[in-house]
This record gives C-alpha cells, structure tokens and sequence, in this order.
C-alpha cells in the first residue's frame, strides 16, 4: 500500500508550529456532492478520511433533494454542514454519450460549490476520492487549481480542485453553461472551457498528480507508479464502476475480485482501503441509524378489502386494549363494511403478521391497528399483542 510521506518524522525545532497546526480554520471548508443515497456512500467514506487524517479545516456536503432524510442525518454525523441545493443537469445526452457516461448530466450541480460564500475558500473533491494522508495544504493554493487529468494532462481533471466561493463567479458559470454547454456534458468540459488558461498560465495552479490520482491511469504506466506512488495523496476512483460495485467479504476483509480489477495489484488495494473505511466507520453508523429509524413510530398503510388499514409500530411497554383473537389456519374473505370491528381488525393482524412473516422480519411484541373504513368514515383504533410462543 502506497503511504504519503509523513512529515511528522522530521525533527520539529519550533513546537508551537504544531499548536498552529491543529488550529481549527472556520472559515474554509473541504466540499463535496452527493445527488442520491448511492454516491452519499462515498461521500461518507471521503469525510471520515478526511477526519481520520485530522484535517483542520470544515467538511460540507451538497445533497440534492433526491437524498433521503435517513441519509443525511448519517451524512451530518461526518460532515459540519449538509446543504441542499437544485439539481442542476447539463441535459446533454449527446456528448454524455461519447464519454459513455448517460448518468454525469446532474454533475452541473458542482457548481453551486461556488454559493457557499460563507468560506472564504474550499477545496472540491468528488465523491469518489479518498484521501491517504492529511492534505490541508491545499488551501495554500490559489483558484483555480486543480491536477492534470490522465485522459488529457492539457486538461484538468475536476475530481479535486481549489475554489473561492463567489456568487459572481457561479453566475458567469451559469450564463456560460447556457451560451457554451459542455463539450463532455459534464462539469469537466464546462469548467476547462470558463478556467481556459489553466494549462498555459500558472503552474502554481497545476497541483501534483498526487492529489487526483485516477486508480485506473495506475496501471497505464506502472513505472511511474512505482516510482511515485507511495507519495500518492489522494486516491480518485474514478470511471464507472464505484468502490461500492464492488463486493466484499467482511470476514476476510478482501474485496471479490472480478475482470475489471484483474492484474492490478494497486488498484485492489486502494478499494481494500476504501472498504475498510466503510466497514469500519461507515456500516456501523448506517446500521446504528437504521436501528433508531426502526424503534421510531411508523406507519404502513395498506388497502384491506376496500378499508384502508394503518398499521402503526409502537413500542413494547403500550398496553393492549384488546385480548388476543384465536386464530384459525385460515379465513374467508370478507366484506369489510358487512363484519364486526373485530373481525376486521382480526383480519389486520393475519395479514400484518402474514407481511411480517414475508417480510422476514422481527414480529413485534405488540402492534398497533388504526383502521379506518373509508366508506363508512368510522374509525377505529385497536391494539394487540403478540401471541406469546
Ligand atoms: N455524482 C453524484 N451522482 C451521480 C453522478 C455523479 O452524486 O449519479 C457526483 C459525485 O460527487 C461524483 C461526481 O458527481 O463523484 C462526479 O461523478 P463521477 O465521480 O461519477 O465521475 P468520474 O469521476 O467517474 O468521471
Ligand atoms: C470527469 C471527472 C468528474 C466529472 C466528470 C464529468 O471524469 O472525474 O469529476 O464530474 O468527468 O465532467
Ligand atoms: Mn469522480
């Protein structure tokens, strides 16, 4: 596994720099985008390497509305802010297409990094990078600065890149977008064509290849790699398929090999990395989330029979008001409005339980009924509690 060199190893002749080191800088943030639940994933594992690597700056996140709430109250747990905002697509199928990218439209939405006015300047980086060692001295760099892209080094790629945020700078983007588009349908073609000197103008603004190193471009020249790779800084899996295609086995903590990792040793490891992230502080965070979502009260809602039945998880200790029917190998259908509030809600419970069963979840102790007979408007609300084994 490549290592950044650590420059805590050298000798420190003046301690108070160290003090200066961990001092909290609150007014620049890294940011990062999320538009669905899927790339929140990545998100979540790039901010918790940021964290493990004790960055002293902010980590906020772009989440469209498309995000769920569940995510981003796991996202908040990582991140100092969670912001919504539009989502914004290039539209743009046709140059989309020759990337063979269809779903990169909606990384337009990038550029409501520069609304953030709030910082005085942020260090993008997409979803799908990680970071390997601390690499806060990135906001030593000016806008617009950003690492050659593998595909085409007189371009740079915009998985990683240093901003000011500006209201005017993302209204020209904006205005320019509509006058120009994309020549890939995607953030990248926008942003090379508006920061169009970057490739002849400053090399202050080229950062290093190691800070965008593209895991795929590893073994396009293994050389180099060799040569240079343990310095690498940030890992960016960039392409098609996302560490989180990939499965892996938690046990023996390897990631299952498929064709297209095949003969890259280097690769594997950087997904090794980023599933070791995951497991280890991700899972456990979605997981302890799921576990509250799950004690919270729910409601599901399900036709029965032409009654709309509202089927309502509470908590163990509400007391049932009602014994529990006996229940029959099976019933007949019946007309809801025609049976007794009993039977209909005796009906509820086989087929809650029968969901519960199909469902393969945990029966809870006790389940609460609202039933509410449209036709009739009455309303009813019945508890039960499980029969015990
Ligand atoms: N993105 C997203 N959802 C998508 C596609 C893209 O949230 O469906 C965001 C995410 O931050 C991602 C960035 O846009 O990292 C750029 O897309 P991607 O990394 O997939 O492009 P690549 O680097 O592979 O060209
Ligand atoms: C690139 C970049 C990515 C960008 C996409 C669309 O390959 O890695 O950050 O969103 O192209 O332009
Ligand atoms: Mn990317």
């Amino acid at each position: 596994m490549p290592r950044c060199s650590h420059p805590t190893h050298a000798p420190r002749p003046f301690p108070t720099l160290c003090h200066l080191h961990h001092h909290r800088v609150t007014d620049q943030a890294f940011v990062t985008l999320a538009a669905d639940d899927v790339y929140c994933q990545g998100a979540l594992v790039l901010g918790q390497s940021l964290r493990n690597h004790k960055t002293s700056r902010k980590l906020a996140v772009l989440v469209t509305p498309e995000v769920s709430s569940g995510m981003r109250s796991v996202l908040s747990s990582v991140f100092d802010e969670v912001i919504e905002v539009d989502v914004l697509d290039s539209a743009d199928s046709v140059h989309l297409a020759l990337m063979q990218r269809p779903e990169l439209g909606v990384t337009f939405t990038k550029l409501h990094c520069w609304t953030l006015t709030h910082y005085s300047k942020c260090v993008f980086m997409d979803a799908d990078t990680l970071v390997l060692c601390n690499v806060d001295e990135l906001f030593d760099r000016e806008e617009f600065s950003a690492a050659p892209d593998s595909g085409w080094p007189d371009c740079f790629n915009s998985g990683v890149f240093v901003f000011r945020p500006s209201l005017r700078t993302y209204n020209l983007l904006l205005r320019f977008a509509a006058e120009h588009g994309s020549f890939d349908g995607g953030d990248q073609g926008l942003l090379n064509s508006f920061f169009s000197n970057w490739a002849t103008a400053d090399i202050g603004k080229h950062l290093p290849f190691l800070y965008n190193l593209s895991s795929s471009s590893v073994y396009t020249y293994v050389p180099a790699f060799n040569h240079f790779g343990r310095d690498a800084k940030v890992v960016h899996f960039l392409g098609a398929t996302k560490p989180w295609n990939y499965k892996y086995n938690l046990q023996t903590r390897r990631v299952m090999q498929d064709g297209t990792t095949s003969g890259s040793f280097h690769q594997l490891s950087f997904l090794a990395l980023w599933w070791n992230i995951y497991s280890a502080s991700i899972l456990p965070l979605l997981e302890k989330h799921q576990k509250m979502e799950d004690s919270e009260s729910e409601e599901c809602k399900h036709a029965f029979n032409g009654v709309e039945v509202t089927l309502k998880k509470i908590s163990p200790c509400v007391p049932s008001s009602l014994p529990m029917p006996e229940l029959p190998e099976q019933t007949n259908e019946v007309n809801p409005t025609a049976c007794s509030p009993e039977e209909l809600a005796f009906k509820a419970w086989l087929y809650f339980s029968n969901l519960c069963m199909k469902s393969n979840q945990e029966i809870l102790m006790s389940i609460s009924l609202s039933l509410t007979d449209l036709q009739n408007n009455r309303y009813l609300n019945l508890c039960f509690r499980k029969p015990q084994k």
